[in-house]
């Protein structure tokens, strides 16, 4: 009796806490589809969203790690650095091991605030952006913070070999607004996959417009944080 209790105590162990697996930290593909659905992140991004993988974000602030999972609350000093971007269930999924993956980050507004977004945006274009164009509808659009291919994996994290074609902007909500969604996802890296960097605007980006072109398809992981304004 007490040994099987022992065996199953090792079991569950194994499977929800070993740290290797990851699977207590960073929730499996399925939890992460219904999150991202949850705060429609999907459709708004993507219209489909069928995840293989787990993508974990980990933020790395004066030597502490601070994991971003399913909207964790984090502020812009936390995110100002790249994340390590990681696959903490890769030991499941072999078969993704030796692949070369890109990682696309992008912002969104939350979706009750998107007239004022429009009203906050001409206030700070010149901030944000000189070269922004003329307006638009941006209340449906997203900015880039993040493009890069040649990510491969050294045990579960991903390393880019390649520089970035839009390098690491970390998000600066504008003041006065609700936290905001910050989508990554990753996906299979395509051939011939572009390696002249970015030259257009961060806003006005559209993750799924430029994954059908580049030819990757959809997504196999994604995950999501929330950002609310410094305190001013
Ligand atoms: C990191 O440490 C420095 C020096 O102590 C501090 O000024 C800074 O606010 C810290 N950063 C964060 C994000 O806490
Ligand atoms: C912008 O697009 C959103 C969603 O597509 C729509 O609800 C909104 O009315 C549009 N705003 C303007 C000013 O056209
Ligand atoms: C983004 O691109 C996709 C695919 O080209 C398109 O269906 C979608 O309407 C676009 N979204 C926006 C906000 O323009």
């Amino acid at each position: 009796m007490l040994q099987a209790s022992l065996y199953l105590y090792a079991l569950i162990c194994t499977i929800f806490v070993h740290p290797a697996l990851g699977f207590p930290v960073f929730g499996t593909p399925a939890q992460a589809k219904a999150a991202l659905i949850r705060v429609k992140l999907i459709p708004d991004v993507f219209p489909k969203f069928d995840p293989r993988l787990t993508l974990g974000i980990t933020y790395h602030v004066n030597g502490t790690a601070l994991k971003g999972n399913l909207g964790t609350n984090l502020t812009p000093a936390d995110t100002a650095n790249r994340p390590v971007w990681s696959i903490p269930d890769i030991d499941f999924k072999r078969e993704f091991e030796r692949k070369t993956f890109v990682v696309g980050m992008v912002g969104k507004w939350p979706r009750c605030f998107a007239p004022i977004r429009i009203y906050s945006l001409t206030l700070h274009t010149n901030y944000l952006d000189p070269d922004a164009p003329s307006p638009t509808n941006r209340s449906a659009s997203q900015v880039r913070h993040f493009i890069g291919g040649g990510f491969k994996l050294e045990g579960t994290v991903l390393r880019n070999t390649t520089p970035a074609l839009s390098d690491y902007l970390g998000p600066g909500p504008l003041p006065g607004s609700p936290p905001h969604r910050y989508a990554t996802f990753l996906f299979l890296q395509p051939k011939d996959f572009p390696t002249t960097p970015f030259t257009t605007s961060i806003l006005n980006f559209n993750l799924s417009s430029f994954a059908e072109q580049v030819k990757m398809g959809l997504p196999v992981a994604g995950n999501f944080i929330m950002v609310g304004p410094a305190p001013s």
